[in-house]
């Protein structure tokens, strides 16, 4: 009988150290998943001329992607939904569709400029999934709004709507 309750004990022992190993391994696997994106190296190579997370808060061309991200979604839109709407601000860039008004009065409305359907879905995709690089200052910048947000869901969610 002792024989019997020692073997449960090693397997669950076994099993749950097993666990927490397949745990790490997922977190790195996640890790290279990010940078194996395609929309990562697509943002970085076609958007962060002016949105790059790089520089200090008065010395940039645009908002840094971060920003941008925390102005399209919400905890209701879906990645479809944003995906949409970058679209249509990449086609048609203007004044009225802008949401990030403070935005367009300090840099003017972005530049329109061809860019393929296929690269913005990647870059969107990207965003929408992952968390994006945010310069120093951001932090202290919308130190209040993410306040409010703290202790929402984690991993997918965690970084939604920042
Ligand atoms: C030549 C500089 C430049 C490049 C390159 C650029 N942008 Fe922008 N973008 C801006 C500026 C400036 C703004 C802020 C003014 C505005 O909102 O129109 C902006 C704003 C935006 C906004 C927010 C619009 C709003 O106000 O609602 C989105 C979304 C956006 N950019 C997406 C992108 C994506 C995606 C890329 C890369 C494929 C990109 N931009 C490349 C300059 C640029």
């Amino acid at each position: 009988m002792k024989k019997i309750v020692l073997l449960v004990l090693l397997t669950i022992l076994y099993y749950s150290c097993n666990n927490s190993k397949s745990k790490d391994y997922s977190a790195f696997e996640k890790q290279m998943e990010v940078n194996d994106h395609p929309g990562k190296k697509l943002m970085e190579t076609n958007c962060y001329t002016c949105h790059s997370p790089m520089g200090s808060h008065d010395d940039r061309i645009g908002p840094p992607m971060v920003a941008i991200k925390k102005h399209y979604i919400n905890s209701e839109t879906s990645k479809e939904e944003f995906i949409a709407s970058i679209q249509a601000w990449i086609k048609n860039p203007n004044a009225e569709d802008a949401k990030m008004f403070g935005a367009v009065k300090r840099f003017g409305v972005m530049p329109k400029q061809p860019f393929p359907e296929e690269t913005i879905e990647q870059i969107a995709d990207y965003m929408y999934d992952y968390k994006i690089d945010q310069p120093e200052w951001f932090e202290d910048h919308f130190k209040e709004e993410k306040g409010k947000r703290k202790g929402k869901g984690m991993g997918h969610g965690k970084m939604k709507g920042i």
